[in-house]
């Protein structure tokens, strides 16, 4: 099928560089290729099973995790383990991941009685095994039961819960990953693992099982990743990048970007694209500009990007613009597909197939 060029494509959407996509995820399988840590590549950043197969097929993965149970269910098409790594806690939701536990190994993240007794329930009337990790609070302030006595509580309960196969534990470092200063952000991630590590070795002193220790993300990855006793690192954003990373200093390179076309130039300094904040989200900060030196965006309003330039651009109506968004997972949220592109060509266009809410398109 012949897919055309860049100027085929229908704005605002998401185009995607393979060639920049396969180099960070070489380049991130190969850091856990060495050391016994692995990867669990993180689903919801991109949530495009193309990409997730990529990931996979470059090696040095345990699975993949997911954050909601609608990803599962298509993550579960493409490997055979699958970290849920958030609280399922609704009858119908743990009965969905009951479902899957009976084609792949899943595991769940779980921080509460009430949580484990649900999921408990599902996985008996379903007549499967549903994998557990205790979720940790490790600094960030979200989820998670505090390291040491609340967590092996917590575990010993799991490990006596029908249906259920206590795992082991999970700590998100969430708060961490955009740290600018990387002594820092080392100096309080290894504090954070210690946390983790230790609530892994007073589970096992305590006679209970702990054969995973997950944690991570693409700020932290080669720090989490290399504390002794972390087995799995569930990075995400690595493959695509978004800006916010970037300014983080993270070896990897921007392989998506947002294309606009200039609907309007109002004046010398300013134009208009097309691609406003139903295309890309603001949450950490406004999209830089690609490739136009000094031009920036200066706000953004649902189908509009409003863009400073430098008076001499010879920015034009009609023309082409490009986007780098601050934040990966939110922005892929709001599209249905990527453009691949190889240069200037269109070589495929991937479905973000798990974008949105699922469940809400089974109930049309
Ligand atoms: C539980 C959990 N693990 C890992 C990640 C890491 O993802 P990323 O590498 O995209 O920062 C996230 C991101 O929000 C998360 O919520």
């Amino acid at each position: 099928m012949e897919l055309g060029t860049v100027r085929d494509i229908p704005t605002p959407a998401l185009v995607l560089d393979r060639a920049a996509l396969d180099r960070n995820i070489a380049r991130m399988a190969a850091f856990f290729a060495e050391g016994p840590c692995r990867l669990r590549p993180h689903f919801k950043a991109h949530k495009t099973p193309e990409i997730a197969k990529r990931q996979l097929a470059a090696g040095s993965c345990t699975g993949l995790t997911c954050a909601t149970v609608g990803e599962a269910e298509i993550a579960a098409g493409l490997c055979d383990d699958i970290l849920v790594a958030n609280e399922v806690v609704t009858a119908a939701k743990c009965a969905r991941v009951a479902a899957l536990a009976g084609r792949v190994r899943v595991t769940t993240a779980v921080d509460s009685l009430a949580g484990l007794e649900a999921m408990s329930r599902a996985a008996r009337d379903r007549g499967v095994r549903i994998g557990v990790l205790i979720d940790l609070n490790v600094g960030q302030g979200r989820c998670g039961v505090e390291p040491g006595e609340a967590a092996v509580t917590l575990g010993a309960h799991a490990a006596q819960a029908d249906g259920i196969v206590l795992r082991g534990v999970m700590g998100y470092e969430g708060h961490l990953q955009p740290v600018r200063d990387r002594v820092e952000r080392a100096t309080r991630t290894l504090r954070a693992m210690e946390g983790l590590v230790t609530t892994a070795a007073q589970l096992r002193s305590s006679g209970l099982p702990c054969e995973v220790v997950s944690a991570g993300g693409t700020g932290t990855y080669d720090i989490s990743g290399r504390v002794e006793g972390v087995t799995e690192i569930q990075a995400g954003s690595y493959a695509l990048m978004d800006t916010d990373y970037t300014a983080v200093g993270v070896p990897f390179e921007p392989a998506f970007s947002l294309l606009g076309t200039v609907v309007s130039r109002p004046t010398r300094e300013r134009c208009v694209a097309d691609c406003g904040h139903k295309s890309t989200t603001k949450d950490h900060g406004l999209p830089s500009v690609r490739g136009i030196e000094g031009a920036s965006v200066t706000s953004l309003n649902d189908e509009h990007a409003t863009i400073a330039l430098p008076p001499d651009s010879t920015v034009a109506i009609g023309d082409l613009i490009e986007l780098l968004p601050s934040h990966i997972d939110p922005t892929i949220n709001l599209h249905d597909v990527f453009y691949v592109v190889d240069g200037d060509r269109v070589i495929d266009i991937w479905p973000i197939a798990a974008r949105g809410y699922a469940d809400q398109r089974a109930r049309r």
